[in-house]
């Protein structure tokens, strides 16, 4: 049900994809800078959301944003206007391919409830699907109830609760591909 839509671009971009005219593309291994700044300002924007600090970020080589971006996949939403206001990632687990972690979802302010943060979500799911992935998991802020609806719409259940620095996330997962 995830793929309905789901078309290549006919670009002969191997990542990029398109739901309708739907503007999500994967961001290709050279655009390490596009990452960087999307990923600071989200940082800025957001951040108790999430695990790690724009000081922290700040000061991250190319390489290291290089190797963010050949750890599985980022994908950005594009407005045709404005270029890229929202980001999330697809990092497969360190245990195998069978569960797909969404990461570092954001969505600028001025685009939210749009429906770029749902096709992000989708995007991620979709390309799980393609990697043969049963599952998609996530950590979410326990008081984030935007994020958390935003997930359940998409078919995410709760599954425990981790604490993080003092901060309690819910982990929340949903199962894809032929048997979810
Ligand atoms: C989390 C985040 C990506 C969600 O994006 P968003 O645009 O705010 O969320 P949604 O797409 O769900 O939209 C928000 C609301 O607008 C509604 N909406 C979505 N698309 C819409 C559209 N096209 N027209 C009208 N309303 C729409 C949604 O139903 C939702 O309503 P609800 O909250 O009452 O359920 C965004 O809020 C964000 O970047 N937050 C800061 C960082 C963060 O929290 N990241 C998550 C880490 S786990």
């Amino acid at each position: 049900m995830w793929q309905s839509g789901l078309h290549g671009t006919g670009r002969g971009l191997p990542g990029a994809l398109s739901w309708g005219r739907v503007p999500v593309r994967q961001l290709d291994p050279g655009e390490g800078e596009t990452l960087r700044t999307l990923r600071l300002e989200a940082l800025l924007d957001s951040p108790d959301e999430f695990s790690s600090t724009y000081e922290r970020e700040a000061v991250r080589t190319t390489q290291e944003w290089a190797h963010w971006l050949a750890a599985g996949a980022t994908f950005v939403y594009d407005d045709p206007s404005r270029g890229p206001v929202g980001l999330v990632a697809a990092v497969p687990d360190e245990d195998g391919p069978a569960v797909v972690w969404l990461m570092a979802m954001w969505v600028q302010p001025a685009a939210r409830a749009t429906g770029a943060a749902g096709a992000l979500v989708d995007a991620v799911v979709a390309w799980a699907i393609r990697h043969d992935a049963t599952r998609v998991r996530l950590h979410v802020v326990e008081h984030n109830a935007v994020a958390r609806r935003l997930y359940e719409r998409h078919g995410f259940r709760p599954t425990g609760q981790v604490e993080r620095d003092g901060v309690t996330e819910v982990a929340m997962e949903v199962r894809v591909g032929p048997g979810g």
